[in-house]
């Protein structure tokens, strides 16, 4: 509980370096996380240096294009002013480690249900791995954002990182350069409900 209550989403990291094995104490928490069916539909990308660099260039502009021309989410075009504050943020991170759903498609793509119920089952699984490594990341001093902005940058980002499966999100991982209040929480009367 005191790791959970700690965790905040970081928005400002400070530049040091961080190490591999701290990466792989945050993927190994990945690895243990329950997964539908055991699927474990994950895998992990991490950029660091100039591959960060060329990996946020790329998403750079696919968010400018999308600000142009909103050819891939006409609907939600009123979060690209928050996805490009993101990438401001991905900038300062030394890490950014991409997630991907090994079993999953473009979101751009047609499906059915039981592919969706599929998909669903493999999302939550990527969620519950990607919870277990911000709070490693938490337990090690280390900041984390969880990241879904990337959305807006889909088809380029994909194209860049070229890997199988569906670009599900990003993590930024680095040392924190601020201490953030907790934020609002709906109080446990409102969501929870005994029958
Ligand atoms: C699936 C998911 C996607 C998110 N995407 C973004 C994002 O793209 N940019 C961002 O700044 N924060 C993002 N967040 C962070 C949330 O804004 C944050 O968790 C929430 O405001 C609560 O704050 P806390 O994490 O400090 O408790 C995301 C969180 C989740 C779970």
């Amino acid at each position: 509980m005191d790791t959970i209550g700690s965790r905040r989403s970081i928005r400002k990291y400070k530049p040091d370096e961080v190490s591999r094995d701290l990466i792989e104490q945050i993927a190994e928490a990945a690895r243990l996380a329950p997964s539908a069916k055991n699927r474990q539909p994950w895998r992990f990308i991490v950029y660091t240096g100039a591959q960060k660099e060329r990996l946020l260039d790329v998403m750079q502009q696919a968010l400018q294009k999308e600000q142009q021309t909103h050819a891939l989410l006409p609907e939600s075009a009123g979060g690209l002013p928050d996805a490009f504050n993101t990438l401001k943020i991905m900038r300062t991170a030394p890490v950014i480690i991409i997630v991907m759903n090994t079993n999953g498609k473009s979101p751009f793509d047609p499906t059915d249900a039981d592919s969706r119920i599929t998909e669903i089952c493999d999302t939550l699984s990527i969620g519950a791995a990607i919870q277990d490594m911000l709070l490693k990341a938490t337990e090690l001093g280390l900041g984390t954002l969880w990241i879904a902005n990337t959305c807006y940058a889909y088809n380029d980002l994909a194209e860049f990182v070229g890997e199988q499966g569906q670009l599900v999100g990003a993590i930024a991982v680095g040392y924190p350069d601020e201490a953030p209040a907790q934020r609002p929480r709906k109080p446990l009367g409102e969501i929870i409900e005994y029958r």
